[in-house]
């Protein structure tokens, strides 16, 4: 069994999630922040990669004192769990992911990830360990369940959301489109890493929404 997985992104007009330099970029205005605030108090835990902890350094927060009230009321953590997909433990000891706001982290790392690496980051976060080079997604997924997680965000990147797009385990997808274009052919874009070259391999979505916001549009998709 795995949770129900939806994956939430911001792209520019041109379909870029951040610059070449992979700069992190205000694709969204002040309406969508709190859209995506409010996903994150209703989920059980927020999922990301290692190279969105090593470029942005996010603390995944819940930030509005409301939801983070109406978290404590239904007996939950102020912040959801937070989970880093991170084969060789290159999480910072110093991210703020790991400090900032109370609740549980999780770090999912690989057998060939560095043991002292892997017991200092366990004085903040507990660490698990599925796969041998890259981390096996579908056995983490199995133990967020196993956990108790039944409902995930994931936050990016667009490599960790490409993945788990391959591996058919992604059940909802919110595509933001701000008023922007970032362009640079290496930008980082929604699905990378190898992508799919058949037809037959695209991953097919059913739209279920759309809504206008801020200065954009939010695009809610169902995986087929
Ligand atoms: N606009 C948005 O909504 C948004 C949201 C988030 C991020 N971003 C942007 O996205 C960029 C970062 O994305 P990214 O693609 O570089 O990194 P990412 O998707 O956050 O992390 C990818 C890394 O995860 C690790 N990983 C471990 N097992 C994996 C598996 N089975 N499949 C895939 N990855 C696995 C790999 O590193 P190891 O092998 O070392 O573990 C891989 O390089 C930044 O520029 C950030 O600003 C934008």
């Amino acid at each position: 069994m795995r949770p129900f997985v939806f994956v939430n992104l911001a792209m520019s007009a041109d379909g870029k999630i951040s610059t070449v330099e992979r700069r992190q970029v205000r694709i969204s205005g002040q309406a969508d922040r709190e859209r995506v605030d409010r996903l994150k108090a209703e989920a059980d835990a927020i999922l990301i990669g290692i190279g969105t902890v090593l470029a942005d350094n996010p603390s995944l927060t819940v930030k509005s004192e409301a939801l983070k009230e109406d978290r404590h009321r239904r007996g939950l953590d102020e912040n959801p769990v937070r989970v880093v997909i991170d084969s060789r433990a290159r999480t910072p000891f110093e991210a703020d992911i790991l400090h900032k706001g109370p609740g549980r982290r999780i770090i999912a790392v690989t057998e060939s990830a560095n043991h002292e690496k892997v017991s200092t980051l366990r004085k903040w976060a507990e660490v698990i360990s599925a796969g041998e080079k890259e981390v096996d997604l579908a056995t983490v997924l199995e133990m967020l369940w196993e956990r108790g997680i039944r409902r995930l965000m994931v936050e990016g990147g667009g490599t960790l959301i490409g993945a788990l797009m391959r591996e058919h385990l992604v059940d909802e997808l919110y595509t933001y489109v701000g008023n922007l274009v970032i362009g640079g052919s290496g930008a980082p874009t929604p699905a990378d890493g190898p992508g799919f070259t058949k037809e037959e391999e695209f991953v097919r979505l059913t739209l279920l929404e759309i809504t206008s916001l801020d200065q954009g549009v939010l695009i809610r998709w169902k995986v087929q």
